[in-house]
């Protein structure tokens, strides 16, 4: 409520702000989580919370009055239909160069994501982040954060078998005959519920196109599973629908919280300042570098170091589908499995994620998300003119990650007699360069803050998000945050809050 006072803030409910906000109450600090998107927990007209990709409503984009797909494109004409603007699931955030697509709501990106759940490579992890010791990581927090999160393994013998991973065999195939090497991957959604939908024992949420907007079963989303565990200490509040748009020191060495409360049609409700003793930053790698770019421009927060909104990067992300001539199958799991493991390849190393294409009709198209090595990194500046945070990421720095991903999907090609489709990220257009799912970076660990996180010159801001990880894991983000979140609150509780 307006004029509160808390010991603990923290602005976000992704996998940064989730993990902070377990330890902490574990610590017995009441802790209070603003969130700006939802809490998804009512179900619409339909009976469910979430609607599937098929038929999307105003619960699938954060307020855009059209969706904004991915793969946004079929045969020539575009796939995006009108909804009513609301507080959707899914945002896809455009700035002049890219747009990055986020979750919005109780949850994060957890609410959105294909819940691939992998640990980075450790000498990978060794190379961008030199400051952490890499022995704790991989000996404490990786366990620990894929133990919290329940992660789980697919079952090989059903994989071989299964209608809904054909197109993941058939990728698989025609990586190997290329002399590519494939690995399975971990996943959060539960892989035994997937077998019962299969099954037709109970409803369908993978095997019915539920991804991107959200799952309605199956899935081990964070408020399931971290936020469920701090709200069973008593000691959790969550503030849905609300936006924090200004942090400010008080006099009496605390920070000043401010915060625009909205309606799911986005009407304003309120505006409320709320003191704490201690803010994490969690907003993700876009929320948090923008709201500490425009604090520090605005004079709030102007002593933040200059590093602040720098080491923006996009995983490398790039999407490509070939035209295959296997069937892959009209029933889909939209939890993908495997992933195509070309990293060692010194002239551009690629983890590629075989990706689900559910049409929920045959189109033998084999789609895949490349992660790969981009040097590039972007800075996000404040405008003086529109007031807005900019993004100067430019269009033409994909450019290394389509390299990089054409040497292998090239060869595939060429072994397989395949060729690209070029329709499904625009109209002739091969290659979905133009967004990213996982923007990392804009506040990198040790140079925008300090080894654990603390920003210099403000005792008891934090930031515990992918913004601390610069540009790039190499792999799918979300574990790697996880893990660097555990690894920093632990040390922050044990040092600055003696718990
Ligand atoms: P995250 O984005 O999770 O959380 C930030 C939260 O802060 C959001 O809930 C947001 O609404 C809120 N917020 C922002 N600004 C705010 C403000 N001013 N006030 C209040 N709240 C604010 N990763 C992976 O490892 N495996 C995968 O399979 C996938 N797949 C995937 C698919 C899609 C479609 C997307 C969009 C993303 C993925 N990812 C993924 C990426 C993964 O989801 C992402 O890396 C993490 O969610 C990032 O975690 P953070 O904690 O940094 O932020």
């Amino acid at each position: 409520r307006d004029g509160d006072l808390v010991p603990a803030l923290v602005i976000g409910s992704g996998y940064g702000g989730a993990v902070t906000a377990l330890r902490l109450t574990q610590a017995g600090v009441p802790t209070a989580v603003v969130e700006m998107g939802r809490n998804w927990t009512t179900p619409g007209p339909d009976g469910d919370v979430f609607c599937d990709m098929h038929n999307p409503d105003g619960r699938s984009f954060w307020f855009r009055t059209e969706t904004d797909q991915p793969l946004g494109y079929f045969s020539g004409g575009s796939t995006n239909k009108e909804i009513p603007s609301a507080a959707g699931v899914l945002d896809s955030e455009r700035f002049a160069a890219t747009r990055v697509y986020q979750g919005r709501g109780v949850g994060g990106g957890s609410l959105v994501n294909g819940g691939m759940a992998v640990t980075p490579k450790r000498d990978y992890f060794e190379e961008i982040l030199p400051s952490v010791d890499a022995d704790q990581m991989y000996r404490t927090f990786f366990p620990r954060a894929n133990a919290a999160l329940g992660v789980n393994r697919i079952d090989r013998v059903w994989f071989e078998s299964a209608d809904c991973y054909r197109y993941t065999r058939v990728s698989r195939r025609t990586a190997h005959d290329a002399g590519f090497d494939t690995v399975f991957v971990p996943n959060v959604y539960d892989f035994d519920y997937m077998k019962r939908e299969a099954a037709n024992q109970v409803p369908r949420s993978a095997l019915a196109t539920e991804v991107i907007y959200g799952n309605n079963h199956g899935k081990r989303t964070l408020d399931k599973t971290y936020l469920a565990a701090a709200a069973a200490t008593g000691k959790l509040s969550i503030s849905p629908l609300h936006t924090v748009t200004d942090v400010a020191p008080t006099r009496g060495g605390r920070y000043a919280v401010t915060m625009v409360r909205i309606d799911v049609d986005g009407t304003t409700l309120a505006t409320k300042t709320v003191t704490a003793d201690r803010v994490f930053f969690a907003a993700g790698s876009v929320g948090t570098s923008k709201l500490l770019v425009a604090m520090k421009a605005k004079g709030r927060l102007s002593d933040l170091p200059d590093d602040v909104g720098a080491g923006w990067g996009n995983n490398g992300n790039v999407m490509v589908g070939r035209a295959g001539w296997d069937l892959t199958g009209a029933l889909q799991s939209c939890m993908p499995s495997m992933g195509i493991d070309n990293w060692s390849d010194s002239n551009g190393p690629v983890f590629a994620e075989i990706a689900p294409f559910p049409a929920g009709t045959e189109t033998w198209i084999n789609l895949y998300l490349a992660i790969t090595k981009n040097p590039h990194r972007g800075t996000f500046r404040f405008n003086t003119t529109t007031g807005q945070v900019d993004l100067d990421w430019q269009a033409s720095w994909t450019q290394p990650s389509i390299d990089a991903a054409k040497r292998v999907f090239d060869a595939i090609n060429a072994k397989a007699g395949t060729i690209y489709r070029s329709d499904l990220f625009g109209v002739y257009k091969i290659w979905g360069d133009d967004f990213t799912y996982h923007p990392l970076g804009g506040c990198v660990l040790n140079e925008a803050t300090d080894n654990y996180g603390r920003l210099p010159g403000y005792p008891g801001l934090y930031v515990v998000d992918g913004s601390l990880v610069p540009g790039s894991t190499g792999v799918n983000p979300f574990v790697t945050i996880t893990a660097l979140a555990e690894r920093n609150v632990e040390h922050v509780i044990a040092t600055d809050i003696g718990g």
